[in-house]
């Protein structure tokens, strides 16, 4: 093929290894963050809609989805914007009040998913014209038939479980957050460079916690041996979980479940036992003494956890509780590390079982049909 293996075994692992170069492509050239970032291929210019617009609605797929509930606490939190984000083939078929005033935001690697650009039609249809992509593909039908667009620059993504075209999205959603919370007077230029600026440092902070594989091959030979595995998050981190979980199934068919920490208690803690493997996204921010009880509850019920843990986070390895320390807190900026560690244990997991890594039985890499 065109795209060389070079030293890794697998697409996948080759692309969760290019995400500091991917990230990097995908910010070079960004001097600051001005609405011009997001201007459309037909020279739509986004800070007139940026202006007008009051809401965010993202519509999007599959991993794509998981990066559009990441914004989602960016966009409110940072921003200042209301935003939801719908599953693309749900919303195109129920019935739902449009507000003309919306920045409808798809989301897609291929920029090709049916459903998706089903999604953005019905949109349209219902008067919302202010619509971005944030695509990786320029020369998609999602980049055409939206106003704006903003394109990743992962570079081809072989694999059918996305990675590099994820944490690329993610990315370009905070740009577009910096540039919509200054449009609305919520972001000062000054707070947008500060983040700009920690936003070059991600390529970086990356190949340190790629640096971790040898620690999370570890935790992938306890996995390749359960048949269930559930993923903890807090607030902006759940996301993170439940794109876990995603790749967890996809590529080494382990029932995995995702949820936020504190409906633990709501049903899945029913499930816990030592034979329930549970990886818990545990950085240091506001949330963590709330999550170090949740994950007491699971201790109890003999369950065995994997926990991801930032710098001062002072969780420390013991009977049942396996922790990997990633490198730095990264503050807003942490989901973007923290799913690189569970894109990993994913790989080494279906690795250790011999599945078909890059090609994983009855999915597709874009779904261009409903
Ligand atoms: C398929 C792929 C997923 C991808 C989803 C959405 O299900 O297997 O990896 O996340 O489609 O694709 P898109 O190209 O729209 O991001």
């Amino acid at each position: 093929g065109a795209v060389e293996l070079g030293p890794y075994r697998h697409y996948m692992q080759k692309e969760i290894f290019e995400q500091p170069r991917a990230i990097a492509d995908t910010l070079e050239g960004v001097q600051s963050v001005v609405p011009e970032l997001f201007d459309g291929v037909e020279g739509d210019a986004a800070w007139r809609v940026f202006k007008e617009i009051d809401e965010v609605l993202i519509l999007a797929c599959g991993t794509s989805y998981y990066s559009g509930c990441t914004a989602k606490y960016w966009i409110e939190g940072l921003a200042g914007i209301r935003c939801n984000v719908e599953v693309a083939s749900e919303y195109r078929y129920r019935k739902s009040v449009p507000n003309p005033r919306a920045l409808v935001v798809t989301i897609s690697q291929s920029g090709e998913t049916a459903d998706t650009l089903a999604a953005l039609r019905h949109a349209q249809g219902l008067g919302m014209t202010n619509t971005l992509t944030i695509c990786n593909v320029a020369t998609s039908a999602m980049v055409r038939e939206c106003k704006l667009s903003y394109i990743t620059r992962a570079g081809m993504e072989i694999g059918v479980a996305s990675t590099k075209a994820f944490t690329t999205q993610l990315a370009g959603l905070f740009l577009l957050t910096l540039a919509l919370g200054q449009s609305k007077g919520h972001i000062t230029e000054a707070q947008s460079d500060a983040y700009l600026e920690k936003m070059r440092h991600l390529p970086l902070a990356l190949q340190a916690v790629l640096a971790l594989e040898p620690q999370v091959v570890s935790w992938a030979e306890d996995f390749a041996r359960k048949e269930n595995a559930l993923f903890l998050g807090r607030g902006i981190h759940y996301p993170i979980a439940l794109e876990g979980a995603l790749k967890l199934k996809e590529i080494s068919y382990i029932h995995a479940e995702a949820y936020p920490a504190g409906e633990l208690k709501h049903g899945p803690l029913a499930l816990v036992d030592s034979e329930m493997p549970v990886v818990t996204v545990a950085p240091n921010d506001e949330l963590l003494e709330k999550l170090k009880s949740n994950m007491q509850e699971v201790r109890a019920r003999g369950g065995v956890l994997y926990v991801l843990a930032d710098a001062h986070t002072n969780i420390e390895n013991a009977e049942g509780m396996h922790v990997i320390r990633m490198p730095e807190h990264y503050g807003v900026l942490s989901p973007i590390l923290h799913v690189v560690p569970l894109q990993l244990l994913s790989y080494h997991t279906a690795v250790a079982r011999g599945t078909d890594v890059d090609k994983p039985r009855n999915l597709a890499k874009s779904v261009t049909v409903e």
